[in-house]
């Protein structure tokens, strides 16, 4: 038998936004799993019954436990992803593929990563949704990127996010640019950063890849923290959580040492390794495997100690690898040139035990920032050629 073009009329229900939008305003509408009269009289006719959404009358309470749907985006289809011309490939990275692109109805130039989607076999990634939400509920951040939209293609594996177009990350701007960043400047980053990550932590929501080329910057000096592909929802209490997450280079030593319940204090750390990157255009701890990571960590701020982080001997991995370094920390030596707080908040943010490291709300607020050199205003950033937009 041909299929029919015609679709079905739980198709049509659900992809009429007009009709979900009725439902929406209809002031008693409460879809329910009890049949109502008007369904179980059509059931003992001989024709089969009309499929039609359940609307109870306005006599029957209405759950207290469900949401209202007011209270939630009105849901609508998403555009197609032909609403936009592609412009230029940006880049391509773990979970998907970037590019820079113009709105056909506006003419405003964005940046719509397409979700990596072929391999999957069970449906939509809890991964996608997740970044979809922490961008959602972040993005309301002026320092976080935020999403505009969500954009499919032809096939259901083509799903964008749209995002703006930020003309640079900082891991390639850090390679690119002439001079490292200025302390005021530094300081301006940081404030930012911080900003943002307590935002995300007040929000119940870890980043888990806090890194340079997760960190994007306008030519007006504002940065825009991206890539929530990582990210998730917390709980109080925590939980436990894979500890497959953050890259090497930007990773706490309580998941290199193997703890399953983790705090905010991974972002934290990631931060610390982020403002050390920021001063000396490189990164902090380049390792090159997991042991090499802990080596080169315990090496610059010297073995912990049982005193210094409670319950470091208990850790998972602390005897198996049982890593060596020096009983002191020589980050003062390294960092000369830092004034005694900007070093308090260096070592505050790569604090050894987690639930003594600094919170990002605090550091947001710490007296390096209050000065001199003092931060640098964001408009008076210089503005550098666009390696994504395709500038030399
Ligand atoms: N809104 C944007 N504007 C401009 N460039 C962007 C934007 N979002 C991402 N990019 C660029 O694309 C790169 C990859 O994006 P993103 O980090 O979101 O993808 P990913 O696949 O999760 O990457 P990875 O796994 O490498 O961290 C970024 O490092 C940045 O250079
Ligand atoms: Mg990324």
């Amino acid at each position: 038998m041909p299929k029919s073009k015609s679709p079905s009329p739980e198709f049509r229900l659900l992809g009429s936004s007009s009709r979900i939008g009725a439902a929406v305003e209809e002031p008693v509408a409460a879809v329910s799993n009890q049949p109502s009269s008007a369904t179980t009289s059509a059931t003992t006719s001989s024709q089969p019954p009309p499929r039609q959404p359940i609307f109870l009358p306005a006599a029957v309470p209405r759950s207290t436990l469900a949401p209202r749907r007011a209270q939630h985006p009105p849901l609508a289809s998403c555009r197609s992803v032909y609403s936009y011309t592609r412009l230029n490939h940006i880049e391509e990275g773990t979970y998907g593929i970037v590019f820079r692109a113009r709105c056909n109805e506006t003419g405003g130039i964005y940046a719509l990563k397409k979700l990596k989607l072929e391999e999957e076999k069970q449906g939509f990634p809890i991964t996608s949704l997740r970044e979809v939400m922490a961008l959602m509920v972040a993005g309301e951040h002026e320092n976080v990127v935020g999403v505009r939209e969500i954009v499919v293609g032809d096939t259901l594996n083509q799903i964008f996010i749209v995002m703006p177009f930020i003309e640079h990350d900082l891991k390639t701007l850090l390679e690119t640019m002439p001079h490292p960043f200025l302390q005021s400047e530094v300081k301006t980053l940081m404030m930012q950063l911080l900003s943002a990550v307590a935002h995300c932590h007040g929000n119940w929501i870890l980043h888990r890849d806090l890194k340079t080329s997760n960190l994007l910057l306008t030519n007006r000096g504002q940065i825009k923290v991206a890539d929530f592909g990582l990210a998730r929802k917390f709980g109080d209490p925590l939980g436990e959580m894979t500890q497959l997450v953050v890259t090497l280079w930007y990773r706490s030593p309580e998941l290199l040492l193997g703890a399953k319940e983790y705090t905010t204090a991974v972002d934290v750390w990631s931060v610390g390794c982020i403002f050390a990157e920021l001063m000396q255009k490189d990164a902090l701890f380049p390792g090159r495997g997991e042991i090499d990571q802990i080596g080169r960590i315990f090496n610059l701020l010297g073995k912990p100690t049982e005193e210094m982080w409670p319950g470091f001997s208990r850790l998972p991995l602390t005897r198996t690898i049982n890593p060596i370094g020096p009983p002191y920390s020589s980050l003062r030596k390294k960092y000369q040139f830092l004034s005694d707080s900007g070093y308090d908040l260096l070592a505050s943010l790569l604090r050894y035990d987690p639930e003594e490291r600094i919170s990002a709300d605090v550091a947001s607020r710490h007296p390096y920032f209050d000065e001199s050199p003092y931060p640098k205003h964001p408009d008076l950033f210089s503005s550098f050629p666009s390696v994504a937009a395709g500038e030399k």
